[in-house]
């Protein structure tokens, strides 16, 4: 049994999720909460695909078309929140990032990555969230230049474990990742 007062261990876990979330579809943090902010203030919470993370630059990447909301909401306040619970491991990971949103030249390796079915994901006509006559009353195009890759840098972790006797900690780049416990 390793230690329950490992901190370092506890990050460690959190971003093997992470990876193992870009790496198989099937696994729990595959498909994060993502949180924006919108230009009014309201809170905005949906799901997204994790398409990279690394532990070493503390860095996540999610893909999405620019015509969305949350590009919108980014562009006026450049944060987001992701959150993941992983049930097998009884794991909360929430995430606080700041997200540049890269296009362009920028993102033409992820896009030479995309299969050609799944570029339709990039381009809805009429814009996502624009009203239409009837249910299916839109189209697909597969439009480079409507794919922005959203560059999320990690500013802080919250982690809550609920074993038997739970355990909570939060870790902020600021301090290197130290990381604290704190009262769950
Ligand atoms: C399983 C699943 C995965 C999704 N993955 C993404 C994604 O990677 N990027 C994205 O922009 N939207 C993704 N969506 C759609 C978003 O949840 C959302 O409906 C869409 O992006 C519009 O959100 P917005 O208007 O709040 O920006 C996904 C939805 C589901 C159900």
């Amino acid at each position: 049994m390793s230690d329950p007062n490992d901190l370092a261990a506890f990050l460690a876990q959190a971003w093997q999720h992470l990876g193992r979330g870009v790496a198989d579809r099937r696994a729990p943090a595959r498909y994060p909460t993502f949180a924006t902010v919108s230009p009014e203030g309201i809170p905005q919470a949906r799901t997204v695909a994790l398409r990279a993370a690394s532990s070493t630059a503390g860095t996540l990447e999610v893909h999405t078309d620019i015509a969305t909301d949350k590009v919108a909401a980014l562009r006026h306040n450049p944060v987001a929140a992701l959150h993941i619970w992983i049930p097998r491991s009884d794991l909360q990971i929430r995430v606080t990032t700041q997200v540049a949103i890269l296009t362009g030249e920028a993102v033409e390796a992820q896009w030479r990555q995309i299969p050609e079915g799944s570029r339709v994901s990039y381009g809805t006509v009429p814009d996502p969230g624009a009203p239409i006559a009837s249910v299916y009353d839109y189209e697909k195009p597969a439009n480079r230049t409507r794919f922005a890759v959203l560059e999320c840098t990690v500013t802080a972790f919250d982690l809550v474990h609920l074993g038997t006797q739970h355990r909570r900690a939060a870790f902020v780049r600021a301090d290197g990742w130290a990381g604290q416990w704190v009262a769950p």
